[in-house]
């Protein structure tokens, strides 16, 4: 019996044999910004059939990673549903059509995997008589087993437009044990689970448009996909892709950490299955970058996330398991994905991050959703309001889905329409309550200006200086006011970098330009007037000159950021992505997506390799293209971010490459040093590396080596020795302490043995009562210790008069049911103005007037003859 593994390399070698070229599985984010995820093995192919670009070879032959979420709830809970899944297939990109694709897979099925053609059966679409022809010619199929199907079985489109052709579905049939009668044909009602597709041959040679009318492509293709999981149910004959060994293994996993058995019950199946579906779905999502969020991929991968954390909870399982499962899933597919074992640190730290957020919110939203589903069958209802799961959603953090499936699961209904509601009502509120007026008179007025003028011209990436007209002026307040002028050299506040400064003046009118912000490509300038003459007008011409030295540093740190980045992945791995950056003169920070501290030693190589390009003198180049064409530089991008259909792509030598619209340095090397001041973590999954250049790092270096000189001499040695010399005095510093700490306790047992003179007897008990100044509570502590050591059988009451009060009370076991420490101790803090208690044999307590020590202490006296 052939193995998972067996299978996808045996269809591989076959197309290679025809030969096919093999492409490696492409990533599970495609480029494409049409689709979220890989849904098919077509979609790395989708620029070759709709004639975009040339296909580099004309036949390919792949196993994919892919990923459909839109049958998600079904999961687990069917024979064949998953989220991910492998595809095997075949491509021809206008070479060979119909006729190859069906007698090669003819010859796979039944040659190379050896399944009995007596249990096969095809499909072909409504009106292709080509396809029904050649199954019979070149197959030698019989003709009563092949049936004709409509759009909605045997039509194949990735989405709503581009390519898309008739199919033809290869099917098994299981047996009329799984549905039907000897007489049932493919197709009938009732035999989904007995006739399994197994693959499905793409005719690709149309292209849906916008207005949903059909063009021919370019050429004829060929896009066929085997499903990897059903083919090897299907040989290893087993009734569900989950019990085939691609995925037993996880569902055996799983059964340890529950405690359960597979095949026990449905519920326990049902969970099983969502585990060991959902486990390989964000292995590979983590693997390939995606990070759990609230929207896009990050949602996809979190609502998969989340929906596996339940089900281990309904399996009984309380603590942390989903991270532990990834290990398996890692060793049964790194053969075929090798990445997934140089990733795996990072994929179980974020599944492990994730999984502890949400276990907390869980626990508490499942008894929020049951307790909703008991008060709503209490009261006879059927369903829950949307009142009510939005509350869940907004208030508890309950994901919708799963509330979804709970109330499902207990019969109770929900409707979706009626969430919706009340989130757009949210979001309304959420836009009033925001300070829209001003916005809109800003929006209002930046859309005439861009109507009467248009955009402003930067011409700041090549000088500093200009002559240019104002185009409008208006009061902000005081002296300040904004002035739009028709070109600037001022570069206004973008992609993290901060504006520049410098000067305008003209018409004997001289002011500071503070602030440039940039709106629909205006940049409006924030401008303090000097010397209170104001001849700035409408119409005159001004000389707008930038800030050199605020401008140069900016630069600076901006280059030295696109080296961090680039560093960093280099360093820490491809997973690093930007999250937020910062460009000042003064220091640049950069926000990243990684799971850990990032090391000392790690640190220091990010450093050492920026510094390497610096010393490097790597030149820097911009350059405009299409965004396609940026793409094939591998230029590092945003995802999610907003371009303009002409990009501009910063390079510095072959070394990093990013889309920017900032300012940069010529030459690396005008970056002169790079020092990193900080690492730190500002959110889950989110660290923050501050770092300087330039004269600032030398500055920042050169106070460190001052520091050390500083403290060198006050050790009185040497920086080359102060190491030395800090490890001695700090060993000296402890036996010192550590003798300290034996006199003072020699010094206790001292006091307390000449306090004996001073120990009364009331009542025929041994009483101490003692005033001292200047000892901490430790001491007092021990002095109390030491008296009922000595005395036996006694009541110490001591204070001490610090400025501040502080009493201890000891109470030797004997004694305290005539007396408690804590009750006597409390009443004397009270005198001094505090408040204070404990145990009944010691407590200790504080007041703010150390002079009332006296009096309380007389207090104690009274309050020990009376209880005495
Ligand atoms: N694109 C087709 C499918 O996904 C065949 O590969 O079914």
């Amino acid at each position: 019996m052939l193995t998972g593994n067996e299978v996808r390399s045996k269809f591989i070698k076959f197309f290679e044999s025809k030969n096919h070229k093999h492409f490696e599985s492409a990533s599970l984010i495609p480029d494409d910004p049409t689709l979220l995820l890989t849904v098919a093995g077509m979609v790395p192919f989708k620029p070759f059939f709709l004639g975009q670009k040339p296909a580099p070879t004309p036949r390919v032959t792949t196993f994919q990673k892919c990923i459909r979420t839109n049958d998600l709830e079904n999961v687990g809970r069917t024979a064949r549903h998953h989220t991910f899944f492998e595809m095997l297939g075949n491509f021809s990109f206008g070479d060979y059509f119909k006729k190859e694709a069906i007698s090669w897979s003819y010859e796979f099925i039944t040659e190379v995997l050896g399944i009995e053609e007596e249990k096969l059966w095809v499909s072909v679409f409504d009106t292709d008589d080509e396809a029904e022809e050649l199954w019979i010619s070149e197959c030698n199929f019989p003709k009563e087993k092949i049936v004709r199907l409509g759009e909605d079985d045997n039509w194949w489109a990735a989405g709503p437009t581009g390519s898309c052709g008739p199919c033809s579905e290869i099917y098994v049939d299981l047996g009329v044990e799984f549905g039907g009668d000897e007489n049932s044909r493919l197709g009938d009602q009732g035999t989904d689970d007995r006739f399994i597709e197994i693959w499905n041959l793409v005719f690709t040679e149309w292209n849906r448009m916008e207005d949903g009318s059909l063009e021919p492509l370019p050429k004829k293709n060929i896009d066929t996909g085997a499903g990897l999981e059903r083919i090897t149910a299907v040989l290893q004959n087993k009734a569900n892709n989950f019990e085939t060994d691609l995925l037993f293994p996880i569902v055996q996993a799983m059964e340890k950490i529950a405690g359960v058995k597979y095949g026990e019950s449905g519920k326990i199946d049902f969970s099983l299955k969502v585990i060991a579906d959902h486990a390989r779905a964000v292995t590979f999502l983590v693997n390939d970058g995606v990070i759990p969020s609230n929207e896009g991929r990050g949602y996809v991968l979190r609502r998969i996330l989340r929906r596996a954390i339940r089900h281990g909870r309904l399996l009984g399982v309380k603590e942390l398991f989903l991270f532990e499962i990834i290990d398996v899933i890692v060793e049964l597919m790194k053969g075929s994905y090798p990445e997934l074992e140089k990733n795996i640190k990072h994929i179980k730290k974020v599944v492990k991050i994730e999984e502890e957020k949400f276990s907390n919110t869980l626990d508490q939203g499942i008894q929020h959703v049951m307790n909703a589903i008991e008060e709503a069958k209490k009261s006879k209802k059927d369903y829950l309001s949307g009142d009510i799961t939005f509350k869940l959603y907004d208030t508890y953090g309950f994901p919708y889905e799963l509330t979804e499936e709970i109330c499902e699961e207990n019969e109770i209904k929900i409707y979706k329409n009626e969430f919706d509601k009340k989130m757009e009502e949210q979001r309304n509120k959420a836009r009033n309550s925001r300070e829209v007026i001003m916005e809109k008179g800003q929006d209002s007025f930046i859309e005439s200006f861009f109507d009467n003028y248009g955009k402003t011209e930067f011409t700041g990436y090549t000088s500093l200086s200009e002559i240019a007209k104002i185009l409008h002026v208006s009061k902000i307040k005081d002296e300040t006011y904004m002035i739009i002028t028709d070109k600037t050299p001022f570069y206004a506040e973008a992609g993290g970098q901060q504006a520049d400064n410098g000067i305008i003046s003209g018409n004997g009118s001289t002011g500071n330009v503070i602030d440039v912000q940039k709106q629909k490509g205006i940049y409006i300038h924030t401008v303090k007037v000097l010397n209170g003459i104001y001849n700035f007008v409408e119409g005159i011409e001004v000389r707008m000159e930038v800030a050199i030295n605020r401008r140069e540093a900016m630069a600076k740190n901006h280059s030295a950021t696109h080296l961090l980045q680039k560093a960093l992945r280099e360093i820490l791995g491809d997973h690093v992505q930007q999250a937020g950056s910062l460009v000042t003169p003064e220091r640049l920070r950069f926000d990243f997506n990684h799971y850990e501290p990032v090391t000392d030693e790690e640190l220091e190589k990010v450093e050492r390799l920026v510094n390497t390009q610096i010393a490097k003198g790597l030149s820097s180049t911009v350059e405009y293209m299409s965004m396609d064409e940026a793409k094939g530089t591998g230029a590092m991008a945003l995802f999610g971010d907003k371009y303009e259909d002409v990009v501009r792509v910063v390079s510095f030598g072959e070394y990093s490459t990013e889309l920017c619209g900032g300012i940069h340095v010529k030459n690396v090397s005008e970056i002169g040093m790079f020092k990193i001041v900080s690492e730190t973590g500002i959110a889950a999954g989110v660290r923050r590396i501050e770092a300087q250049t330039g004269f600032k790092a030398y500055e920042t270096v050169k106070s460190m080596e001052k520091l050390i000189d500083k403290v060198s001499k006050t050790l009185k040695t040497t920086s080359s020795k102060l190491e030395e010399k800090v490890e001695k005095t700090v060993e000296e510093l402890k036996n010192s302490q550590k003798e300290i700490e034996e006199l003072k306790s020699k010094l206790a047992s001292y006091e307390a043995n000449s306090l004996f003179t001073e120990v009364q007897e009331i009542k025929g008990i041994k009483v101490l009562v003692k005033r001292f100044e200047n000892k901490d509570g430790g001491s007092l502590r021990e002095i109390v210790d030491k008296a009922k050591e000595k005395l036996g059988s006694c009541v110490v009451v001591l204070g001490a008069d610090n400025g501040k009060a502080i009493f201890a009370v000891g109470v030797t076991k004997d004694l305290i049911s005539k007396i408690k420490a804590g009750d006597l101790v409390k009443q004397l803090a009270v005198i001094a103005g505090g408040n204070g208690g404990g145990r009944p044999d010691f407590a200790q307590a504080g007041g703010k007037d150390g002079a009332k020590v006296k009096e309380a202490l007389n207090k104690a006296k009274d309050i020990l003859v009376e209880s005495l």
